[in-house]
């Protein structure tokens, strides 16, 4: 499935580390098993609002003609059709409201998908997107980079609605995790705000974080 360059060569998406000292910090905050249901809530919230900046960095401008109070100028704004926030359910939802208190408009689809314990394999339960995927950049949002399953999963469901322009969006990756996503899916550029040292025999990120969605929602 990977693109291929004219000399044959595999072209790989590109994977950021977000490593500003905020993301770093909180993510240290994060990763303690001591931390609280409600901080730690609040944390991934935090580092959703740092990545949406680091991952909407490019966006295309456009000027405009606007007037102030003293006179009018041309002004940069954003140009294109709102962004696209897709969490993958449930975790993803972690950095949903992060994102939305700097992107605002951005339009929401939801993407639910549970990971089978045996198989590992994801599975689809909810889908519901806007109908104009084609004309938006969407950005998928999963914590946690693991097997790249629901990664996976989630971007063939947008794609197959028409979404052409994706960025996946997670805290923490596994090299397992990212090499897979990048073979199945070379368009999908990754930020991430760390690649730690692998997955375990149970498909979690080693040393990880634990299990996101349960330390979310206090649910373990
Ligand atoms: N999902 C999680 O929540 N944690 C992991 O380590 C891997 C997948």
């Amino acid at each position: 499935m990977a693109n291929t360059d004219v000399t044959g060569a595999e072209i790989r998406a590109t994977v950021t580390v977000v490593d500003h000292p905020l993301v770093q910090h909180k993510l240290t905050l994060l990763r303690q098993k001591e931390r609280s249901t409600k901080g730690f809530r609040q944390i991934l919230n935090e580092i959703g609002m740092l990545l949406a900046y680091e991952v909407t960095r490019d966006l295309p401008l456009e000027r405009v003609t606007i007037e102030t109070p003293i006179q009018a100028m041309e002004a940069p704004q954003i140009a294109g059709k709102k962004l696209v926030l897709a969490p993958i359910l449930r975790a993803g939802v972690g950095f949903l409201d992060g994102m939305l208190s700097l992107v605002p408009s951005a339009r929401v689809a939801h993407v639910g998908l549970y990971r089978d314990p045996e198989t590992l394999e994801a599975v689809e339960y909810y889908f519901k997107a806007p109908s104009d995927l084609a004309d938006r950049t969407v950005l998928v949002l999963d914590p946690m980079l693991a097997t790249a399953n629901s990664a996976i999963a989630a971007i063939d469901l947008l794609k197959q609605r028409g979404a052409r322009d994706l960025r996946f969006v997670c805290l923490l990756a596994a090299p397992e995790g990212v090499a897979k996503l990048q073979a199945r899916h070379p368009d999908v550029p990754v930020w991430t705000a760390s690649i730690d040292s692998h997955l375990n025999d149970h498909g979690y990120i080693v040393p990880g974080l634990g299990d996101a969605g349960d330390r979310m929602y206090g649910t373990r």
